[in-house]
């Protein structure tokens, strides 16, 4: 009986040295050790045999299930084994390969004019405020001197909340808040966003503004040349560059004028408003206007970056497209 165990078992462990993978190792188990296989017929009939013989094949057929499953758990690891490192060979990495490239984020071209321009006016002393873009309609137009009939106030060219709140469609709004509460010598620039009811290729609902304006005594209508000359000499940085004042109008500056510069093409464009403050704000202001004056001026930063950059679509500054925004 010995015999027939002994020749299962080396039966067995031949077929488990000679199978090649997991697959096949468990089709050996299933044969040797499953339902069907040789060893559970006899353990089935070990009850119908007799008590001596029960004791000599049970001891036999535990003996060669042990030593087989002991086999195949042994050639089991040894399989994974080199699954593992067969994995490591194919997975290697390559450490010798170049690294991607980190792409690097850059300044929007609307943030670096407005760094240049605060870069610019700092350094004549100018402090840098910021005021609410959600405003009161007073702010925006009433004590900035805008008749209520005035056509910017209309439903299709501003975003009213009611008939008290608005979108302020300028940053002139500063001006109000800040002479308010302070006192001359006041000397400051804001730039932010302003919002109207506008949409083609050179305007956007939303754009910025840059406001600046000083107030203290003496400052005259030269001081305003001279200092907006200055920076757009130092904006455009071309020296060849001509530009000239014209007179306007604005309700709350007199007298008002507009810079105009001259374009490639030898046509004048405007990239700017300004003027004296007018007293009727000064006085609002709780400012004596025989003592103290001041000049202000506003400039739109899409309109001055189109022309530093040679721009000709203002929707490209705002769509994120990065073939755009990393020119810059
Ligand atoms: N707020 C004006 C606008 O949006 C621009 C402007 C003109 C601002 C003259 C000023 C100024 O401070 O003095 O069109």
């Amino acid at each position: 009986m010995k015999s027939i165990f002994e020749k299962l078992l080396k039966e067995a462990k031949y077929s488990i040295r000679n199978s090649k993978d997991l697959k096949s190792l468990e089709k050996i188990r299933i044969k040797y050790l499953g339902k069907n296989s040789y060893l559970s017929n006899k353990i089935n009939i070990l009850s119908k045999t007799s008590k001596e013989e029960k004791s000599i094949l049970g001891y036999n057929i535990n003996i060669t299930k042990n030593k087989i499953i002991n086999i195949i758990l042994k050639y089991k690891k040894k399989i994974e084994k080199k699954i593992l490192y067969n994995k490591f060979i194919s997975e290697k990495i390559d450490i010798s390969l170049p690294g991607r490239k980190l792409k690097n984020g850059k300044i929007h071209p609307i943030n670096s004019t407005i760094s240049r321009i605060e870069f610019f006016f700092q350094n004549l002393g100018f402090d840098i405020k910021i005021g609410p873009e959600i405003e009161n309609v007073l702010y925006n137009f009433d004590y900035l001197n805008i008749p209520r009939y005035h056509p910017s106030r209309k439903l299709s060219d501003t975003f009213w909340f009611n008939k008290k709140t608005l979108l302020r469609t300028q940053t002139s709004n500063v001006q109000i808040h800040v002479l308010k509460n302070n006192k001359p010598p006041i000397k400051c620039i804001s730039s932010g966003k302003v919002y109207r009811k506008d949409n083609d290729n050179t305007h956007t609902p939303m754009f910025h503004q840059m406001e600046g304006f000083i107030v203290d005594k003496k400052i005259n209508f030269s001081n305003l040349k001279y200092t907006l000359y200055n920076f757009i000499m130092y904006f455009f940085n071309d020296k060849k560059l001509k530009i000239r004042f014209r007179p306007s109008y604005f309700p709350f500056t007199e007298p008002s004028a507009e810079i105009d510069i001259k374009q490639k093409n030898n046509n004048w464009l405007e990239i700017l408003g300004c003027g004296m403050i007018h007293p009727n704000i000064l006085k609002l202001c709780k400012i004596n206007s025989d003592i103290y004056s001041g000049f202000a001026f506003g400039l739109g930063i899409e309109r001055i970056t189109m022309l530093y950059y040679n721009i000709n679509d203002i929707r490209l500054f705002f769509e994120n497209d990065l073939n755009f925004l990393t020119q810059f």
